[in-house]
């Protein structure tokens, strides 16, 4: 069966239907219990001492949950909250806006904020560190810089890909939390919740199978429960059980397991062009046509976590399950010394 890309049809985010799903509290927010824990302590200690909270990174793929807890971090604190995104800050005037108009205690989220600009970066340190902002005013001769006070806010910064931040602006951030995967039980979980909000009705067995197929990402969970409820709606009685859902997901050409072309990708490289490995980190990435921290982030911690790839001191290694996936066999010691 031509698996269709789950990442292509299903990753991209469906504003209204993710602000309809996304849990406003931390009770509601399943999964990541060490990084909910250390935060809900962070929270409750800054309300205590009536401080803002510490400025806080949040990376991990993309649609495990970033922005929903930078909005339940906001609203936990009472805070107001107001959003940007790296690429949108062009110029130091920009966020100089953002910045001076900010009210004690708000808290400022930067998505993507590995793709600001280096100089825009060095205007974010001392608003950061001492809640200053030194800007430059006039030009030429008369060019001078002017020290403006900041109220004490919160920055929380989101990124996929925190390989790429510089490491003074890492060390500012007094919290950095990585997002994982899911389990298939937390999604499932989060599935029933979605199923409920949208007034869809399915089996605890309907939820798992696509929970199974969801590559472990909340945002590919809700979206499939969509076309699946499309399917329940029209071809059945609306209801989802694990036969009709099993039928949809057959139909839209859901890799089983949930693969996207880039995992598929990786294992076939690992497999074919490596022998199984072990290869390392940037031959692979090479090889693959994707940065290697990227590999690294976004595509490595799933593939691990579902058991088709090892990271070895040696490099990476394809395990039996990844074989089988691709329908392929191990070589034999003697055929791996040909490669
Ligand atoms: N732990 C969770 N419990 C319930 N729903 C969740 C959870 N995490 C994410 N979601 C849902 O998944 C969707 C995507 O989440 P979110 O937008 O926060 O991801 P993100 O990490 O910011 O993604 P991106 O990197 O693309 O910005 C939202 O609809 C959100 O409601
Ligand atoms: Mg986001």
């Amino acid at each position: 069966m031509a698996d269709r890309l789950v990442s292509d049809v299903l990753t991209k985010p469906d504003v209204a239907l993710e602000q309809t799903l996304r849990p406003s509290a931390f009770q509601d927010f399943t999964g990541q219990a060490k990084v909910k824990e250390r935060l809900e302590i962070a929270v409750e200690a800054a309300r205590r001492r009536n401080e803002a909270l510490d400025h806080i990174l949040i990376s991990g793929p993309p649609g495990l949950g970033k922005t929903t807890i930078a909005n339940i971090l906001a609203k936990a604190m009472g805070a107001g909250l107001k959003t940007t995104s790296g690429p949108t800050i062009e110029k130091a005037a920009d966020l100089a806006g953002l910045l001076t108009n900010l009210e004690e205690g708000d808290v400022l989220f930067i998505d993507e904020i590995h793709r600001l600009q280096k100089t825009i970066e060095e205007y974010l340190y001392p608003a950061m560190e001492d809640f200053k902002l030194d800007i430059i005013i006039d030009q030429g001769p008369n060019a001078r810089s002017v020290r403006l006070n900041l109220p004490r806010f919160t920055l929380i910064g989101a990124t996929t890909r925190s390989g790429l931040l510089s490491a003074p602006l890492l060390t500012r951030f007094g919290i950095r939390e990585r997002l994982d995967y899911y389990d298939a039980a937390q999604i499932q979980t989060i599935l029933l919740r979605a199923a409920r909000l949208l007034r869809v009705s399915i089996e605890s067995d309907g939820a798992m199978e696509i929970a199974r197929r969801s590559r472990g990402t909340p945002r590919i969970a809700g979206n499939l429960l969509r076309r699946v409820r499309d399917f329940a709606e029209v071809r059945g009685d609306g209801r989802i059980t694990a036969a009709l859902a099993d039928k949809a997901l057959a139909i839209l050409e859901i890799d089983e397991n949930g693969l996207d072309e880039m995992d598929k990708r990786i294992l076939e490289t690992l497999i074919v062009k490596f022998g199984g490995g072990p290869a390392g980190l940037n031959s692979l990435a090479v090889a693959v046509g994707e940065e290697p921290d990227t590999l690294e982030e976004v595509y490595e911690p799933y593939l691990i976590m579902e058991g088709y790839l090892n990271r070895t001191p040696q490099g990476r290694t394809a395990s039996e399950r990844s074989y089988k996936k691709l329908g392929l066999k191990p070589l034999t010691p003697a055929q791996s010394r040909l490669i």
